[in-house]
């Protein structure tokens, strides 16, 4: 009797919050769309930009942009509403209301998050989506283009083909990111030892600020403007466009994909040692990325740890394969291995997709063909790992299995851009960068727990051969192991301060700063948000 007495009672203050907390987000959702009507232009009407739950297009339109399944299940919260802008001036009316109403805003570009922090938040929120607003205007007299945020990389890549064959733009190599999110965390690509980062070759900027205001590099001003290059623009503004300058490529690029399958046991230890040795000195023309997967041995049974090398050349075989065989002859590099194309097709070749297998009109498509569940950290390597430490490397990837490991190399360009140049600060010293990578397609905290365990261990065990003080973190391979503000990034200044440096180094200090200058209300936060200075910081608490 009691028992039953006390379920209902706990029933009703189940049913009695709910309806409350119901009846505050549906105030607050009519509070913000009357908000958004009253600041929108007659000429350009906000409302079809407009998607509440009612829609029947909602969960399509929040899933369309979704590109880790980790972070779209039933439990995964969901946004008040998503506005698709379809105007700049959409996004400025976002901005005004959301920052009315205390709501929060995530920023979605192209949605690669590894996170899923531009549309998840455990506060209420909204989501503002880009994917309206993707033009891309290319002037090639003066090599240079007008790219909006939510763009993406393939289109942009496919965009500058159609108007030269010899122009490029150094960036990712996964054609579906959004050069939102992608440009503003870095960007980095096969191009980078020859041209440095997207940020590093970028020369304007259009935003919207914490007060609505759009603002381009004159009247945002030379601080701004550093801090949205490398930084996250999220923790600042909103990006509308980029102005980017392009950059020269030959007609015909050389690429060559080469699996080492090696001798049982030994694993590619003096493979992998020799690629150490040279894979940042080599002529910035050549990139070599380095994979390396748990897989079978050649004998039924056996575990070995392969390695695949993948390269993009900025020249023809004949100029590469005399360099290969003078820096890097034990790779054993053959003619008949080295493939010709257009750059545009080597972006193809690089989601391998081989040498005329598909159209370029495939770098069109904004959706991948298969998304799946992961987990993605990342290190920064300064000495050579001895070839001993290699070998017990090799049998901790074997004995955690899943788990594979990407080695891009530094070098080149990346080593001639000071630290402080662009919000980014992994520069010269770096011999290359890590990153961890593990994808599943089985649903369920157990499974997700058990691979999220997987990455952490490994990367533990691999402490003693990466960067320290600080642990050196890449902003675009979002990881939110390495620190978090809290969903409302109002956490404390030390949390804040630990990602900082992890991610920025010594310009985390720089970018607290014009973080308070332009947002002392910490309008633009998030779970790792640049924070406000500590002054400002304990007053707005
Ligand atoms: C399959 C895959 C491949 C990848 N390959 C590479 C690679 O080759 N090189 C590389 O450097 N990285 C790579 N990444 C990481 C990628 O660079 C980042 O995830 C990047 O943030 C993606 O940008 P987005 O616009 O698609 O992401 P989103 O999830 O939309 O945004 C990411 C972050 O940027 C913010 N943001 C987005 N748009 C805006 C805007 N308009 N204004 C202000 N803030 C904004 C978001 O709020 C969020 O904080 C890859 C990721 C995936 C999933
Ligand atoms: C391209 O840039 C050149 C040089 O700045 C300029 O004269 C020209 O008007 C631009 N073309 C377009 C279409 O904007
Ligand atoms: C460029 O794009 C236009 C319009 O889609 C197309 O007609 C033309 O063939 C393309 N040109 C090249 C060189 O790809
Ligand atoms: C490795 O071998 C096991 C059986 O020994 C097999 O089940 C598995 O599919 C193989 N994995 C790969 C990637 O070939
Ligand atoms: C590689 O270099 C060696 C000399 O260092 C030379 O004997 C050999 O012919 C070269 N091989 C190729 C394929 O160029
Ligand atoms: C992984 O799980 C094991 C077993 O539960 C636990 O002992 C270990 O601490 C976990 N490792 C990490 C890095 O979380
Ligand atoms: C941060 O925000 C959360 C969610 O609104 C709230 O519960 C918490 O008390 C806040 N923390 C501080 C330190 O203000």
């Amino acid at each position: 009797m009691k028992g039953i007495r006390r379920a209902t009672i706990l029933n009703l203050l189940l049913i009695f919050s709910i309806s409350v907390s119901l009846e505050t987000s549906l105030a607050i959702q009519d509070e913000f769309l009357g908000c958004l009507e009253s600041n929108s232009q007659p000429s350009n009407p906000i409302s079809d930009a407009i998607y509440t739950h009612e829609n029947p297009s909602f969960t399509s339109v929040l899933q369309s942009y979704v590109r880790n399944l980790r972070f779209s299940t039933p439990s995964t919260p969901k946004p008040i509403a998503i506005i698709a802008a379809k105007d700049e001036s959409h996004v400025q009316a976002t901005v005004v209301c959301a920052k009315k109403q205390g709501l929060q805003v995530r920023i979605r570009s192209g949605g690669h998050d590894y996170e899923g922090l531009s549309y998840v938040s455990y506060v209420p929120f909204i989501v503002l989506d880009m994917f309206n607003l993707r033009s891309i205007e290319i002037n090639v007299t003066e090599e240079s283009a007008w790219v909006q945020a939510g763009a993406t990389l393939g289109e942009l890549y496919y965009q500058i083909a159609n108007r030269s064959n010899v122009h490029a733009f150094p960036a990712g190599v996964c054609p579906t990111l959004g050069t939102g999110g992608h440009f503003s965390g870095g960007g980095y690509g096969n191009l980078m030892r020859k041209y440095g980062l997207s940020v590093d070759n970028i020369v304007d900027a259009r935003i919207v600020d914490a007060v609505g205001r759009i603002l381009n590099r004159e009247s945002m001003g030379e601080d701004l403007f550093w801090a949205i290059r490398g930084g996250g623009a999220a923790s600042f503004a909103v990006i509308l466009s980029w102005k980017i300058k392009l950059v020269k490529v030959p007609e015909t690029v050389t690429v060559f994909n080469l699996a080492r399958t090696v001798e049982e046991g030994k694993g590619p230890t003096e493979l992998v040692w020799k690629w150490q040795q040279v894979a940042d000195k080599l002529d910035p023309d050549l990139f070599i990325r380095l994979m390396l997967e748990p897989g079978n041995g050649t004998r039924k049974g056996e575990k070995t740890v392969q390695a695949t090398f993948v390269a993009m050349f900025l020249g023809k075989p004949e100029r590469l394969l005399p360099l290969m065989n003078q820096s890097f002859p034990e790779l054993g590099l053959e003619p008949k291995d080295c493939v010709e194309m257009r750059w545009v097709e080597s972006v193809l070749f690089w989601i391998n997709i081989p040498k005329g297998g598909a159209p370029i009109e495939l770098l069109l498509n904004r959706i991948p063909k298969g998304v799946s569940y992961l987990k993605r950290k990342s290190d920064y390597v300064k000495k050579p790992i001895s070839k001993e430490d290699l070998e017990s490397i090799w049998k901790l990837m074997i004995e955690v299995g899943e788990v594979g490991m990407h080695w891009n190399p530094y070098g080149g360009k990346m080593g001639e851009i000071p630290e402080s140049e662009t919000a980014f600060p992994h520069r010269a010293g770096n011999i290359f960068k890590i990153q961890y990578s593990v994808n599943w397609n089985q649903e369920g905290i157990e499974t997700t727990n058990k691979f999220l365990n997987l990455t952490r261990t490994l990367f533990e065990a691999m402490t003693p051969y990466v960067s320290k003080d600080p642990r050196e973190a890449f902003f675009c391979y979002r990881d939110i192991d390495i620190g978090s503000a809290g969903s409302n990034g109002n956490g404390t200044f030390q949390e804040a301060s630990v990602y900082g440096h992890n991610y920025f180094k010594g310009n985390f200090e720089r970018l607290v700063q014009v973080k308070t200058k332009v947002d002392p209300d910490n309008f633009f936060r998030y779970e790792q948000s640049i924070p406000t200075r500590p002054s400002y910081y304990s007053k707005i608490q």
